[in-house]
């Protein structure tokens, strides 16, 4: 891979300073990272690992979700908003059942079939569920990569294929390191490389950013989505 100046540090700070979430670790269920995504789409963090621990413990594989109502999954979903997401996931949870022996697909192609996973969706389940290597790319990812590598002040307002082959470029050959990568990156978008107040102090990469290096200009790409 490309810029190992860039990514070695990165991966490293992530060993020292990343969450510990339920949702992530080697052994996590495929399962667990799929509920986890769907809630993460449009909640924050500290909402969500509450409502997902009840929810895999209520619902611990597709099938049982699946043999529950659709109505029973909204209640579940709570105040978690979008409710639409928990109607998706148990209709997702369906299909899984029903066509594919119960078991959460391991191909990007496939999860992207499912109902309400997206391009980003299915590769996180591949990449955190399964250990598939391929491009995880998050509105967190993208802007830490268009600063760092392109010395941009954020991404513009959709992933464009140029976003996703920056993001390959970048990933190791082995997959295990490939999908570290994309954690620390996601990671590092949250808590550090933030869109509003980034702590380039205390960021592993400063030395090496492209838009620390050109003096962090402003954004100056198509208007972002509101
Ligand atoms: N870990 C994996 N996916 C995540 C996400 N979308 N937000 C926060 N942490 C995550």
């Amino acid at each position: 891979a490309e810029h190992d100046e860039l990514t070695a540090p990165i991966a490293d700070w992530y060993a020292d300073h990343a969450r510990e979430l339920p949702w992530r670790g080697a052994d996590v269920d495929p399962w667990a990272v799929m509920v986890s995504e769907f809630m993460l789409q449009q909640t924050p963090v500290a909402r969500v690992i509450p409502a997902f621990e009840a929810w895999l413990t209520r619902w611990p594989s597709p099938a049982a979700l699946a043999a529950d109502s659709p109505g029973e999954a909204v209640r579940m979903w709570g105040k978690l908003g979008y409710p639409r997401r928990a109607l998706r996931l148990h209709a997702a949870a369906s299909e899984i059942t029903t066509s594919h022996g119960g078991v959460v697909p391991r191909t990007v192609e496939a999860l992207r079939s499912l109902p309400g996973v997206g391009d980003y969706t299915a590769a996180a389940i591949a990449v955190f569920g399964y250990g598939e290597r391929a491009p995880v790319v998050d509105t967190n990812v993208r802007r830490v990569l268009h600063r760092a590598v392109l010395g941009a002040a954020d991404a513009g307002p959709t992933t464009t294929k140029a976003d996703m082959a920056l993001c390959e470029s970048l990933l190791p050959d082995r997959p295990t390191e490939a999908a570290r990568l994309s954690i620390a990156l996601m990671e590092l978008g949250a808590l550090v490389c933030t869109a509003a107040s980034p702590s380039c102090g205390v960021c592993p990469v400063s030395d090496e950013c492209a838009w620390q290096l050109a003096g962090r200009p402003e954004y100056a790409g198509p208007p972002k989505r509101v």
